[in-house]
């Protein structure tokens, strides 16, 4: 039976965090799986074994999963579903480089598979740094901890975390070295946006309701803006993002994705693959912007101190670990075109930033002006044009902008929103990404993962663009206010087309 035929159930599993110690297990990953159990979800036979380079025992770990949960996880502590659960974690120190750990790491994995009986199915969650990849992969080979992908026993799957490289050269000979290891099958490369609920509504809205295909192109959307704005600025990640900068952290993953669904031709089903072909096709035709275009459709930029919500922020080159000369940017803006019949001639506007005015991100549908008579023959005051909003957070939900006559006995009109909010229509919180991810992979479900030639082809695209900006260098890099909405060069950019971004 190939992985892609299994029942689509999550199996009874082992979870093996790389990286055990770190923030990501700590704040996402346990907090995940303690929520799945919390819903009923999980298989009713599981087993965590978090590894990495600190000395803790069983017991301390659970201590920091335990903190974790209180701290950060969707529902509370439960002490009941606690004693059982933290029965069910384990730790087990050794070094990625190190092939005495990964026979520790099996004998232990053994061990634990025999008490709690589990079948020996293993998924191996890689939160670790890219150039720690390889290493990781060709460990758990030689210590003989992959399965094949066809056979009838237990399964082995390995999840890879972000950044998978950081330009194209570097993603190839990763997903190389995972590729010598494990059958693409087994391979789940994560973005955790696509696990969000919001993202996942983003193709049931535009496939489940026969009103917005029809206008889902360029003869009605004048164009198409996609935000995501942290209010935070680098926090305690200066080490990786002085290396990664935005463009890398946050467009070559999640917003690229966000902007695949909203752009992407309807599937045919809703198998893995229909799917993941549906969303790479956009990526396929995006319009490349090399060398000198490189001005005219990207901006970057990075934070100057400034209030977010009323609090003090450093300027970027003053936070701790950061150089003072450091030229990452915290923020991006891009003007792009997906070359196709739907979407010709229809600009896409990205934003991204760190320190913004808020945390807000969102993809707008923005459709054409009416024409010029009726009610918009005015050409001193040209009504709005409808907006359709698909909110990603942190309110969940989506608007849509329609034009309405004011009550009284004048023909005047006005805008309204019609709103729809998550909580209000379903009341309880939406899962976390990861949860939802996390299930998927024990079900072996790969449509909310990023398949090899996708993370490729975005890195394709990415890369022209950092290779531009080297040889343009960064003599003068814009700043904008921490607390402010960016660079007056991004009003530039968006305005010199006759359009503003959104006021959020
Ligand atoms: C991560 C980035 O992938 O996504 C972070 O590395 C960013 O820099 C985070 O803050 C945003 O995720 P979310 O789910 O909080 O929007």
């Amino acid at each position: 039976m190939s992985e892609k035929s299994r029942s689509l159930t999550p199996q009874a599993c082992t979870l093996v965090i790389f990286g055990g110690s770190g923030d990501l297990a700590r704040r996402k990953l346990v907090p995940a799986v303690y929520n799945l159990l919390l819903d009923g979800v999980l298989p009713a036979n599981y087993a965590v074994l978090a590894t990495g380079r600190k000395p803790l025992s069983d017991g301390d770990f659970r201590n920091t999963a335990r903190e974790g949960i209180l701290k950060y996880s969707r529902q509370k502590l439960q002490d009941g579903v606690w004693s059982d659960f933290e029965r069910r974690l384990f730790y087990v120190a050794g070094s990625i480089d190190e092939p005495q750990a990964y026979k520790q790491l099996r004998e232990r994995l053994e061990q634990i598979e025999r008490e709690l009986k589990l079948p020996g199915n293993r998924i191996f969650y890689l939160a670790i740094p890219p150039t720690s990849i390889a290493p990781a992969v060709e460990g758990l080979q030689g210590a003989g901890l992959v399965q094949p992908p066809n056979g009838d026993g237990p399964f082995s799957r390995v999840i890879v975390e972000k950044p998978i490289g950081h330009d194209l050269d570097s993603a190839r000979s990763i997903n190389a070295a995972v590729a010598k290891v494990f059958d693409e099958s087994q391979v789940f490369r994560i973005d955790h946006y696509l696990g969000k609920e919001t993202v996942q509504n983003m193709l049931v809205l535009r496939f489940a309701n026969s009103i917005f295909e029809p206008i889902w192109n360029h003869k009605y959307i004048d164009h198409i803006q996609i935000t995501v704005s942290e209010a935070e600025g680098v926090g305690t990640r200066a080490t990786y993002y002085e290396e990664a900068g935005a463009l890398r952290d946050m467009v070559q993953n999640h917003i690229l994705q966000l902007l695949c669904l909203v752009a992407m031709e309807p599937p045919y089903s809703l198998d893995p693959d229909v799917i993941r072909n549906a969303r790479m096709d956009v990526l396929r035709c995006l319009r490349p912007i090399e060398g000198k275009e490189v001005d005219r459709y990207t901006v970057r930029a990075q934070y100057s101190s400034g209030k977010v919500h009323g609090a003090e922020m450093p300027g970027y080159r003053r936070e701790a670990g950061i150089k003072p000369d450091s030229t990452a940017e915290t923020y991006v803006a891009i003007k792009l075109f997906v070359e196709n019949w739907r979407w010709s001639g229809v600009p896409f506007y990205l934003r991204t930033g760190k320190a913004m005015a808020k945390r807000a991100s969102e993809v707008a549908v923005q459709f054409r002006d009416i024409p010029q008579i009726l009610f918009n023959a005015n050409p001193d005051v040209p009504l709005p044009a409808n907006v359709l909003a698909l909110k990603i957070q942190p309110e969940e939900g989506l608007s849509l902008r329609v034009i309405s006559k004011v009550p009284g006995t004048k023909a005047k009109t006005h805008p309204v929103d019609m709103n729809f909010r998550y909580g209000d229509a379903f009341g309880s919180p939406s899962p976390e990404a990861y949860e939802r991810l996390l299930l998927d992979v024990m079900a072996g479900d790969a449509s909310l993962f990023m398949r090899r030639d996708a993370v490729e082809a975005s890195w394709s695209w990415i890369t022209a663009i950092l290779e531009a900006w080297r040889q343009h260098g960064t003599k003068w890099l814009p700043e904008y206010a921490a607390g402010s909405w960016g660079p007056v060069e991004a009003n530039r950019l968006i305005e010199s087309d006759g359009r503003t971004w959104r006021v959020l």
